[in-house]
């Protein structure tokens, strides 16, 4: 029989990233302050140069730069995300560059002097030859002296909480028209593939009735400190480094929030 991990592994998509996912995205984040904005504007956008994000969602960060005058173009593989950040810069009259690509495809003509990936969206890649693939790809659209920029977090867990499988409230928020915006998750780990598998139950809650819902799996696959600081010297970068001296939001407390940077 397969295990519930084998299972979510075969029902996984590419890019869960659809229909409620995507609508609630912003519900949960944009009206919340961040750190992570500010933390790559003060450390990596000193130097002037365009920057690439790779996994734009719905321009939370992306179309944040854009107003504050910087070089920034993304990249995303989600078509509703897209479209909800299109629809924003239209309503704000900005004209964002974004490609309809894979981080692990990624080509475009441009070369970066800044590549960041926010919101551990690195760790979405399954597959271990996507994730050098993708290292590689980012390399080779550094300009010479160029930086890439990514956050990722690290569960802490004993092989018995590894093995926990409980229903938790993940997110909640009240929308505009009163509804509540509900996600509840489950997870199982799979310490020997460093992989965290999540399945999400995003609900929108109306005069106590469930007027919509979607299921959604997501897997994270998750790097030890020098083991993903090798992969990256195989890519070719150098001037590793890896600080736990800002927290995204949101990282629960079993968590420990990483940023790694390197450069070309
Ligand atoms: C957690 S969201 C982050 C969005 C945005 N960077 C932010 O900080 O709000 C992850 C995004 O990565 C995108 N994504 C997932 N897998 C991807 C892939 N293989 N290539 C490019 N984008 C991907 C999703 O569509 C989604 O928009």
């Amino acid at each position: 029989m397969l295990e519930r991990q084998d299972l979510i592994k075969h029902s996984l998509r590419e890019n869960d990233y659809t229909d409620l996912v995507a609508e609630l995205y912003d519900g949960w984040f944009v009206d919340n302050p961040t750190k992570d904005s500010e933390a790559y504007r003060t450390f990596f956008f000193k130097k002037t140069g365009p920057i690439l994000e790779i996994g734009s969602g719905t321009g939370r960060l992306l179309l944040h730069y854009l107003r504050q005058g910087f070089d920034i173009e993304g990249i995303d593989d989600s078509d509703a995300m897209l479209a909800i950040c299109k629809r924003k810069a239209a309503k704000n009259k900005l004209k964002p560059v974004i490609h309809h690509q894979r981080m692990q495809d990624l080509s475009l003509d441009n070369r970066f002097a800044t590549i960041i990936i926010p919101f551990a969206t690195f760790m979405v890649l399954h597959r271990i030859e996507d994730v050098h693939e993708a290292l590689k790809r980012f390399y080779d659209h550094l300009l010479p002296g160029g930086h890439l920029v990514f956050s990722m977090f690290i569960p802490h867990l004993s092989e018995e909480e590894s093995r926990r499988r409980r229903w938790h409230l993940r997110r909640l928020a009240e929308r505009a028209d009163g509804s509540l915006a509900i996600c509840n998750e489950v997870n199982t780990y799979d310490l020997i593939e460093q992989a965290k598998f999540g399945t999400y139950r995003y609900e929108i809650v109306k005069d106590g009735e469930v007027v919509s819902v979607q299921t959604s799996f997501q897997k994270f696959r998750w790097y030890g400190k020098y083991e993903l600081s090798v992969m990256l010297e195989k890519a070719g970068f150098n001037d590793i480094t890896a600080t736990q001296n800002y927290q995204e939001v949101e990282i629960p407390h079993h968590h420990s929030a990483l940023l790694f940077s390197a450069k070309r």
